[in-house]
């Protein structure tokens, strides 16, 4: 696998691969959902490209920044044993960028100002919980893809907005990449994997898959008719979690939907101790 921190290097890189060429970004800390974007990357593709990089721009003031676990020497071991072609770790350098984060001097250089506004997608649920949220994922998976140009851009279901914003991006601004979106992976109790699970102590990862159980809970009751409000009034969290939403959205537009028809998702978020989780599940058309 060939490393690099350079936009230029990166570009000469994969100038020189074979297409199709799948592209797998992440913020580190790989966990088995990650590799599995990679392994359907391999499968589907003829080379993959992936990206570590902890996107200062998406997280809000207060959140998780500075303590987001970071281990770039265990997950390029990780990508190496998948078969990744190519690795991007943007540099970093000294200077400041953005958001005046030292963290981030290749991806927002000193003088940086373009931002991708996706609009009002970007500003319910998980948008309007974490302001400027969605803006600097956009961003950043914009300026991603203008550098490894992929054919094919895996995204994780677990991040269902996310996979709805970043689909309208390539939409919106005609790039020339597929967006294919994996099905979440789960742990063997059904809590969806994240990064973020790494916070909760033994007490609350006992109580976790609560939040898909009140999923599934939510959606075999629309299953049998009930209405929308009553399905999510059913719906019940362990003692500890701290509701954020409920809901069930067009998968496009992710507008809530009074009556469920597909293609959407239920999703729902809640704080639990320290540690927000979200999870959805998906209703195919
Ligand atoms: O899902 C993530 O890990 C991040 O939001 C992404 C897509 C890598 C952009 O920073």
């Amino acid at each position: 696998m060939q490393t690099t921190g350079d936009i230029s290097a990166m570009r000469k890189i994969v100038r020189a691969l074979s297409r199709p060429l799948g592209f797998v970004p992440t913020m580190g800390a790989l966990h088995a959902g990650h590799m599995r974007l990679v392994d359907v990357a391999r499968e589907e593709c003829a080379s993959v490209a992936a990206s570590i990089f902890v996107n200062p721009m998406q997280f809000g003031a207060g959140e998780d920044f500075a303590k987001y676990p970071r281990d770039v020497a265990g997950d390029s071991t990780k990508f190496v044993g998948a078969g990744v072609d190519v690795l991007f770790v943007p540099d970093v350098g000294a200077g400041a960028g953005a958001k005046a984060v030292a963290e981030a001097d290749t991806m927002y250089p000193p003088g940086f100002s373009t931002t991708v506004d996706i609009g009002a997608m970007g500003m319910v649920f998980e948008g309007a919980l974490r302001p400027g949220h969605f803006a600097g994922v956009a961003t950043v998976v914009t300026k991603l893809l203008h550098i490894v140009q992929p054919d094919v851009l895996y995204l994780g279901q677990k991040d269902a907005q996310q996979t709805a914003v970043l689909r309208k991006v390539v939409r919106d601004l005609a790039f020339a990449t597929e967006v294919r979106i994996v099905p979440t992976v789960r742990e063997a109790d059904g809590l969806a994997l994240s990064s973020r699970n790494a916070y909760l102590n033994a007490h609350e990862r006992s109580a976790a898959p609560d939040l898909y159980r009140a999923l599934l809970s939510i959606r075999d009751a629309l299953a049998i008719g009930a209405k929308k409000e009553d399905a999510i009034a059913a719906a019940h969290l362990a003692e500890g979690f701290e509701l954020e939403y409920f809901d069930i959205v067009d998968a496009d537009t992710f507008e809530s939907l009074e009556n469920l028809r597909a293609p959407a998702f239920i999703i729902g978020a809640a704080r639990l101790g320290a540690t927000r989780l979200i999870d959805n599940i998906w209703i195919a058309a």
